[in-house]
């Protein structure tokens, strides 16, 4: 695994430090300790069994965990080396920076537009209806739909497939400029063309925005990731370079899981 001081040195700060992150559902521990930095150069793959605790560790990294009453985070966890855990840390704003997308497509019940247009209007990106144009059109062009919904900008993003309203989510979180996007199982709820074309913008989107995906299909972590932390029982077991952590990993958990010996 690369050191993090080699990483630094080769990039510079990372994007995103956790120091020593546990999470609690009331009594219960999910996340023991984690500490990991996502740099903006690369795509990180969070793997493991299910129920190792990848989704509540990425909740973590946007506050996401606030939402659940039961849930308690300790630790430290900075973006570009701020707390975002601070008091004065706005949430709201926090999540424009760290943007997610989630399991199942969750398109607002509304345009295909309004969709990509409520985030930059409510944070104050856009000063005219001309300005707001430009940023759906450009935000559906990076997400690779645009050329499916130009002339249907009107119709309700509900009324996409699966595939389209997935994209249409990350076309939402990219149209608020953010510094990293979450994504927890984009693909789990899509057919495999669809699953391919979301593999390939993650892709296409690689540089431009620190990104994390959780996924529990290793082909998919090789696949799209350069950087893989393997997680088991709310440990970080493993975190490295995808290609070391698939083909030469450090750890025995690490080998048994991505030999198929348990998951
Ligand atoms: N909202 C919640 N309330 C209580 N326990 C939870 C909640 N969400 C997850 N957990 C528990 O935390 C652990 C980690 O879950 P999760 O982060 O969803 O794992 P993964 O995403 O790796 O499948 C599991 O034991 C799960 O049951
Ligand atoms: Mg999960």
């Amino acid at each position: 695994m690369p050191s993090i001081d080699a990483e630094r040195a080769e990039h510079g700060p990372a994007k995103m430090t956790a120091r020593d992150v546990s999470v609690y559902y009331g009594d219960k521990q999910a996340i023991d300790t984690v500490s990991i930095d996502v740099f903006s150069e690369y795509v990180t793959a969070f793997i493991g069994p299910s129920g190792c605790g990848k989704s509540t560790f990425l909740r973590s990294l946007n506050r996401m965990n606030d939402t659940i009453p039961s849930a308690r985070v300790t630790g430290k966890i900075a973006l570009d080396g701020e707390d975002i855990y601070d008091s004065g840390m706005d949430v709201v704003q926090l999540r424009a920076r760290v943007g997610m997308v989630f399991q199942k497509p969750n398109p607002f019940p509304k345009s295909i537009y309004e969709n990509i247009a409520y985030g930059p209007r409510i944070h104050g990106l856009a000063d005219s209806k001309a300005d707001l144009d430009v940023i759906v059109e450009k935000s559906l062009l990076r997400a690779g739909l645009w050329n499916e919904v130009k002339d249907r900008l009107t119709d309700t993003g509900t009324a996409l497939s699966g595939g389209q309203q997935q994209r249409l989510c990350i076309a939402r979180a990219i149209a608020v400029e953010p510094e990293v996007i979450l994504m927890d199982e984009p693909c789990s709820a899509l057919d495999p063309i669809a699953t391919a074309k979301i593999e390939e913008l993650i892709d296409d989107l690689r540089g431009n925005y620190a990104i994390v995906i959780v996924t529990h299909s290793m082909q998919q972590a090789a696949r799209v990731s350069q950087r893989t932390a393997f997680f088991h029982l709310g440990h970080l077991v493993e975190y490295g370079l995808t290609s070391d952590v698939f083909t030469n990993p450090a750890e025995e958990r690490t080998k048994d899981y991505i030999t198929g010996r348990y998951g």
